[in-house]
């Protein structure tokens, strides 16, 4: 019998996610996870849900459990707008699409953006889901010089003609780093002068712990910069809810590309997220995230400091986001840990999923959001004596 299905050549470069596979590993009972970068359930506004949830069925159940708008919930996009006006950006409502997570931002940014061969900029290391977006495209990437803030304005001189840079300025996945505002600066005139559009991505502006970051890149080169946002770290992930602002030209092509994936983002959450969030509710939920990841970011950095004293590991403190990165002593292998680590009892990310080129195996990404302060201490120290005894 022949084998029924030719695969498409694209699905050569689709890859099973390296964190979906570890998340497997550390669902066995006892493992501490310091992995997956999950949001903690304490924070997820259940009370304001169920009550928005109510009120959307009692005033307008017909409406949310139809077929909506590609686009968008209207509402849900001006909210958006006025929103990103706080950010220093002027948007209007018909340039935010609402996306089925800013995952899916991602994929249709790689859809109307990328050609078999076309040349994509990331940084070094860079989100690893949105690798495994852009792959299928079938981009050829490359690697922007970075250093502990983000890249460097230089290096973008060497991507000239990509079609894009894909930007994470805020509490990055996975390094932790903030652009400041002066490299932010820099970075948007380079990018300018270079031609090269920037795709900048922010699920965690909002999760600071000592200070606001600087303005996005966006309002620094609207006509160039495509911004993806999501309701994922202020309220829930399982909504499946964020954004994509994008300059005119591109937002039919976007919207098309949207259409053809899913037809609209479902109209009931969109409904039920505004209806929570139309009168402020965020003003007041955010800063009770930030204080307890910000809690959990002094944990990690407490136990850190205690257990991995004197291992010649390297880490900067995190402003905000959920992920610590952690150079190990050259020489050890984060991939070859973790099954060590996990039969002690923990798992984290090995680094090098995140680089798109020379990873550097002695990387790891720790998440303090997802565990309480007691469990991430005993997480840290597991691995302290796993590190020992690879040492
Ligand atoms: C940098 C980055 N971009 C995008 C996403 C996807 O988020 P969403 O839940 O909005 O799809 C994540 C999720 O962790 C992320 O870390």
């Amino acid at each position: 019998m022949t084998r029924p299905w030719t695969l498409a050549r694209r699905t050569g470069r689709m890859n099973p996610s390296v964190i979906r596979e570890i998340l497997k590993l550390t669902e066995q009972p006892g493992v501490i996870s310091l992995a997956g970068g999950l949001p903690s359930p304490d924070s997820f506004p259940v009370e304001a849900m169920r009550a928005a949830s109510e009120r959307v069925l009692r005033d307008a159940p017909r409406e949310a459990l139809q077929y909506a708008a590609s686009e968008g919930y209207a509402p849900l996009r001006e909210w958006v707008a006025e929103h990103m006006a706080g950010h220093g950006m002027h948007v209007d409502a018909s340039q935010v699409l609402i996306t089925t997570g800013s995952q899916q931002g991602l994929d249709l940014v790689g859809k109307v953006l990328i050609d078999a061969g076309s040349r994509v900029a990331v940084e070094s290391p860079t989100y690893l889901g949105a690798l495994q977006a852009f792959a299928p495209y079938e981009p050829e990437v490359v690697t922007i010089a970075c250093d502990d803030e983000g890249p460097l304005p230089d290096s973008l001189r060497a991507a000239a003609g990509a079609r894009f840079l894909y930007v994470l300025p805020n509490f990055q996945n996975p390094s932790g780093r903030c652009i400041g505002e002066a490299r932010r600066a820099a970075l948007a005139a380079a990018a300018e002068a270079a031609g090269l559009p920037l795709v900048e991505d922010n699920p965690y502006g909002d999760l600071w712990f000592d200070a606001p970051p600087p303005a996005p890149l966006a309002s620094r080169w609207d006509a160039g910069t495509v911004y993806l946002g999501s309701f994922s770290k202020v309220l829930a992930p399982g909504l499946r809810l964020g954004y994509v602002v994008a300059p005119r030209p591109l937002f039919p092509k976007l919207l098309q590309a949207k259409q053809a994936a899913d037809l609209h983002t479902p109209g009931f959450n969109q409904r039920v997220v505004h209806e929570v969030i139309r009168d402020g509710f965020l003003r007041d939920h955010v800063p009770t995230i930030r204080a307890r990841y910000k809690a959990q970011r002094d944990a990690m950095r407490a136990a850190l400091e205690r257990h991995f004293a004197g291992l010649g590991c390297r880490w900067t403190v995190p402003h905000g986001g959920m992920f610590f990165w952690v150079e190990l002593p050259p020489g050890i292998d984060a991939t070859a840990l973790l099954p060590k680590a996990v039969a002690r009892g923990v798992a984290f990310v090995p680094g090098a999923a995140f680089y798109a080129s020379e990873a550097k195996p002695n990387t790891l990404r720790l998440s303090f959001v997802t565990v309480a302060p007691p469990l991430i201490d005993a997480g840290i120290a597991a691995l302290a004596r796993v590190l020992k005894e690879a040492a």
